[in-house]
């Protein structure tokens, strides 16, 4: 098993390609299911849930070959609907592949995911909106078994919260369904509107991209796709907060500036100098941090994946943040470790206190989850001293080849065997 570890206090200077946007390649991915033939995807990173996602595909019968950052990817073959504990239990993201197969094959059965880090994380929305659709469902020894008769009819889904997954699920069962289906108070994240564009570009109708208000016609067939995943606005967000914790200047490329509008708006208050141009952003920092407050919510709010790294960025503020974590019930694993290097923080339920400090300090910390383990390394750049981050494949799961892209900007930070 692999560390990370970090020599701290090198400013951030040069420039670094952001690769594609996980939370898009696996829906996109899934969504292959929907149709035979060759499908074509795009800019997908290269990452530990990307190739735990193709495993699942393997397993079920589909073929893949990868040329660099592109992905080829056939469903002729299609033979299983089951999507194994063993895979569920790595990746929850598994549940995605539910909606694709149903509608290809009207049977699928997906192990529940169970408990995560950072939270319960049921999928009773997406049981509920796959019923409404006409499905049926039996939960029994942790799997959800779920049949449709013919086809499934379309109808009227509304989340209670808006969910990511939850309306990428049933955004992939109602393409094929009989009628209409629409979604309302759907999630309008970056990675939903690629998501349909793929499915549009495979002869869906779908209408209400980037809106709470979904609406699908629901189509006899659909051809195969070739789309490119948009780029990773989490990763875009981790280096711009990694510069305000180092200070330097950095020009990101392979980006969406429009993707981050909350984000831009609190680095600026920072005290962040950012341009944005199409898609690249420069950002310089002089290294001073105003602390302000943040309170995460669903897109195009503050997203809570970057919640844990702007921590990190606070803990070194000039006075008191609070940040207030409203998606998940237990984000804030990171805070024990950000203390062990020094950082004053306090939990008061879903809101953290934190005092800014003049300096960080090495120590050896752990990882708990992917975005946890991206404040500890934000952290240790900041710090004086030694930082040794053990458990890094949290980190493997969502970002594609971090250390060296930081130590090609002029970080002190590499890899070694535990
Ligand atoms: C997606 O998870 C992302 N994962 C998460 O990114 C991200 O944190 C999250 O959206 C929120 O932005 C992927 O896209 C693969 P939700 P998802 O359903 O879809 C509750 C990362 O670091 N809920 O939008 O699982 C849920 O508990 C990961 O890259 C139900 O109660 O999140 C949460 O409180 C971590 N029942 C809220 O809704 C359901 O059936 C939002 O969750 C579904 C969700």
């Amino acid at each position: 098993m692999d560390k990370i570890v970090i020599e701290g206090g090198k400013s951030l200077h040069g420039e670094i390609r952001i690769s594609g946007a996980k939370n898009a390649a696996l829906p996109l991915i899934t969504a292959t299911l929907l149709s035979p033939g060759w499908h074509t995807l795009h800019n997908v990173p290269d990452l530990r849930d990307t190739r735990t996602m193709l495993a699942l595909l393997e397993s079920l019968g589909v073929v893949w070959e990868r040329q660099g950052d592109t992905l080829r990817i056939n469903s002729d073959k299609l033979a299983g609907y089951e999507a194994s504990y063993n895979l569920v239990k790595t990746m929850r993201a598994s549940v995605l592949v539910l909606g694709p197969l149903l509608a290809r094959m009207g049977r699928a059965r997906v192990s529940l995911p169970g408990g995560c880090a950072i939270g319960a994380r049921p999928i009773d929305f997406h049981i509920k909106g796959l019923e409404k659709l006409g499905v049926n469902l039996t939960l029994e020894q942790g799997y959800v078994d779920a049949q449709v008769k013919e086809r499934m009819e379309g109808n009227t889904i509304y989340f209670d919260i808006p969910s990511v997954t939850g309306t990428e699920n049933m955004l992939m069962a109602a393409v094929v369904a009989k009628g209409t289906t629409v979604i309302k108070n759907a999630a309008r994240e970056p990675e939903i509107g690629n998501l349909v564009d793929m499915l549009v570009s495979m002869g869906a109708r779908i209408e209400g991209k980037d809106s709470d208000k979904l609406i699908v016609h629901g189509v006899e067939e659909l051809k195969p796709a070739e789309i490119a995943i948009i780029p990773d606005r989490i990763e875009t967000g981790t280096f711009l907060v990694a510069v305000g914790a180092t200070g330097g200047e950095l020009t990101l490329t392979n980006c969406n500036p429009a993707h981050l509008p909350s984000l831009f708006e609190k680095l600026r208050a920072v005290g962040l100098d950012i341009e944005a141009q199409d898609d690249a952003i420069r950002v310089a920092s002089n290294g001073s941090i105003r602390s302000v407050d943040v309170k995460t919510m669903p897109y195009p709010g503050y997203p809570t994946d970057l919640q844990a790294q702007i921590m990190a960025l606070m803990a070194l503020g000039n006075g008191l943040s609070v940040i207030v974590e409203t998606i998940f019930e237990n984000r804030f694993m990171h805070v024990a470790e950000l203390r062990r290097m020094g950082a004053d923080i306090r939990i008061d339920g879903h809101s953290a206190i934190i005092s800014g400090k003049e300096r960080l300090y090495g120590a050896q910390v752990m990882a708990t989850d992917l975005r946890a383990s991206a404040s500890l390394v934000i952290a240790g750049l900041a710090a004086e001293g030694k930082t040794e981050i053990s458990r890094v494949y949290h980190l493997d799961r969502g970002y594609d080849d971090l250390a060296n892209k930081l130590s090609n900007v002029g970080a002190r930070i590499w890899r070694e065997k535990e």
